[in-house]
């Protein structure tokens, strides 16, 4: 049994989506939720599934990352964890940290990478003319949004879309990505996975 890690900074809903989907014959299990944000609403639901949880407020280290990590990493060691699952979490990691997670270490992207890492991909998906976007799980290494691609989901960018619209419609996609990439990467699966959802239209 694989144990599993999440980090958040925000609602939670992919650390949401990755909790339920581990039951019954699935390879792993949570054992820590981890937040750069006391207040991140994620905290309290893991609470109430009664998963672990921990908070380091960034904030509090004004700009020491190193010192940031250090508090997050001796929180998320406690947990013995075996896979790291970066989950709505906004905070750039140090390479030092990486590596100590490197090749078990996953996050989940709002995008088709390797277009549009970083911020706003949806707006720059829709003022680039796009016809169709969507979400990246791929494994984490130093460079920001770049590592392999272990699964991809698409959807159609729709003429009424705005920013607000497409992320809802990705975002529901991603829900249904890293969960089954999850359990092919807890598995020891590797084989890039790729869900289409059907067209809207
Ligand atoms: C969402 O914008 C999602 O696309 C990205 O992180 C943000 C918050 O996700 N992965 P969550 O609801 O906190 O999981």
């Amino acid at each position: 049994m694989k144990r599993i890690a999440i980090l958040i900074s925000g609602g939670g809903s992919n650390m949401l989506a990755l909790v339920r989907s581990m039951t019954g014959d699935h390879p792993g299990r949570p054992v820590l939720v981890a937040s750069n944000d006391p207040a991140a609403g994620g905290l309290a639901r893991a609470t109430a599934l009664g998963i672990a949880t921990a908070a380091v407020d960034h904030h509090v280290f004004h700009g020491d990352r190193a010192g940031f990590e250090a508090e997050l990493l001796a929180h998320i060691e406690a947990a013995r964890p075996d896979i790291l699952c970066l989950a709505g979490f906004m905070r750039i990691l140090t390479p030092q940290f990486v590596a100590r997670f490197e090749g078990r270490m996953l996050n989940i992207h709002p995008s088709l990478l390797p277009k549009y890492p970083g911020l706003r991909t949806h707006q720059r998906a829709i003022e680039a003319g796009d016809h169709e976007a969507g979400c990246t799980v791929h494994e984490v290494t130093a460079e920001l949004d770049g590592g392999p691609i272990l699964g991809q989901a698409r959807v159609p960018i729709l003429p009424a879309d705005d920013a607000g619209t497409l992320a809802a419609r990705v975002l529901e996609q991603e829900h249904r990505l890293y969960p089954a990439v999850l359990r092919r990467f807890a598995a020891g699966g590797r084989i890039r996975l790729d869900l289409t959802s059907k067209p809207a239209f």
